[in-house]
């Protein structure tokens, strides 16, 4: 008898996760929110604690590592996610850092966040696709970012050649973090930017281009290399 219970519970929670999968396919336009749960399971949700996601669009992704937290302070303040555009996909790694107010908005299609592991972040951070289709903004391990921090791929409006009226200013490449950046408070950065691993992107910063050096300091506006051979920790070091 308890053998058959137990069978029965099984099928039941089983039934109930079908549902619930078919339920958020249907009710999301294709739209799904995947949570990677500690112990290895995957579970789909309508939505994730302390993060609010709008998703108008049909068939984007966002996929989320646990552990992870997402800080909610006030409700004004809490971490937001608004995709228009179709097949878009975000993925955010697991973290022991609680995450504070974190913005993506990608009106386009086709493009790609990917935030990796141990993310260490304080503060408003903003990840802006504007109207771009197919661009990437990849962030690699172990990253630490300070208060106010903007990622703008798109430039919403052209920059036209006055002879041609070729436009100037589309994205070539996407913007990649490596492992290991430190980047600092109220930094923009823009389009087509590279910044390698273990450097450090200095407090206000405009970064415009792609660099290829390992280990430097990367500051100033635009942004260009003031120092090399560093690393960085954590800790404060006194
Ligand atoms: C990046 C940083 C840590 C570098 O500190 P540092 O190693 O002591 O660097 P220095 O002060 O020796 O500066 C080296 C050069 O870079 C320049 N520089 C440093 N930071 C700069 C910045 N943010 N913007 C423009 N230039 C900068 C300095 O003027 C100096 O130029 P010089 O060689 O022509 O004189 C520091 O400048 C910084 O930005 N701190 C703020 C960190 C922050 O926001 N913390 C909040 C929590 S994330």
């Amino acid at each position: 008898m308890v053998i058959c219970k137990y069978k029965g519970d099984k099928l039941l929670s089983s039934i109930k996760r079908l549902l619930l999968f078919c339920l958020c396919r249907w009710y999301r336009n294709g739209n799904r929110i995947i949570v990677h749960k500690k112990d290895g399971k995957v579970v789909e949700c309508f939505n994730y604690f302390g993060l609010s996601v709008r998703l108008k669009g049909k068939n984007s992704i966002i996929e989320i590592y646990e552990p992870i937290k997402f800080q909610r302070r006030l409700l004004v303040n809490r971490s937001h996610i608004k995709v228009e555009g179709d097949n878009n996909y975000i993925c955010i790694f697991s973290s022991c850092r609680s995450i504070h107010n974190i913005q993506a908005k990608a009106f386009g299609s086709n493009n790609k966040l990917i935030i990796g592991k141990n993310w260490y972040q304080n503060g408003f951070c903003f990840f802006d696709f504007g109207l771009l289709d197919n661009s990437n903004i990849v962030i690699g391990d172990n990253c630490m970012f300070g208060q106010d921090t903007k990622f703008m791929l798109g430039d919403y409006h052209s920059v036209l050649d006055l002879k041609t009226n070729k436009c100037l200013n589309i994205p070539r490449k996407g913007i990649n973090i490596g492992n290991h950046v430190w980047i600092a408070r109220d930094v923009r950065i823009m389009k087509n930017v590279t910044i390698p691993d273990d450097c450090i992107v200095g407090a206000g910063s405009n970064v415009t281009k792609e660099f290829s050096e390992t280990n430097c300091i990367i500051a100033g506006n635009p942004a260009r290399i003031v120092k090399n051979n560093i690393t960085w920790d954590y800790k404060n070091t006194k």
